[in-house]
């Protein structure tokens, strides 16, 4: 598939995003004091780099095929254990509260990001590829929901 130079710099741009995202999940991941958060966010990492290799194939011409990443496809079996109750309110609950709340409105922002973006393109099948990375990006707020809920931070 032959893209324009301004389908090119979107999609440049939207990489440049996703390693964004992808070095901010790896950063909670590290920082997260509850083990169960940890493995959400490295789960969701892998995601962002999944999207990232995708716009990669994209840009390179090729037209990849529409898989839903590995954690944004389990967001409905997603039940997460509660490890903060809601009478505590110690630092590691607050300090993983925070991670959670920064990360749902970087999503927010993502996700918005590609809603405007895939406009701008010519070729159906690249705006459904754009539409379903917005899909998980979603998915991943949505997670990240379920998770402050079940450890009564939302
Ligand atoms: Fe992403
Ligand atoms: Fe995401």
């Amino acid at each position: 598939m032959i893209l324009t130079e301004k389908e090119n710099t979107i999609l440049q741009d939207l990489q440049t995003q996703e390693k964004v995202c992808m070095e901010h999940y790896n950063l909670c991941a590290a920082t997260a004091k509850d083990g169960c958060l940890k493995d959400l966010f490295t789960q969701i990492a892998r995601d962002e780099q999944t999207h990232y290799q995708t716009l990669g194939k994209l840009m390179n011409g090729e037209t990849p095929s529409i898989t839903p990443a590995p954690a944004a496809s389990r967001v409905d079996t997603y039940q997460p254990k509660a490890t903060y109750s809601a009478s505590s309110n110690d630092a590691d609950k607050q300090h993983d509260a925070l991670l959670c709340s920064d990360s749902i409105g970087n999503e927010k922002m993502v996700s918005a990001d590609y809603n405007t973006n895939l406009f701008h393109f010519g070729s159906g099948e690249v705006r459904k590829l754009l539409n379903h990375i917005q899909t998980e990006e979603q998915e991943h707020a949505e997670m990240i929901y379920k998770y402050k809920k079940a450890n009564s931070m939302a």
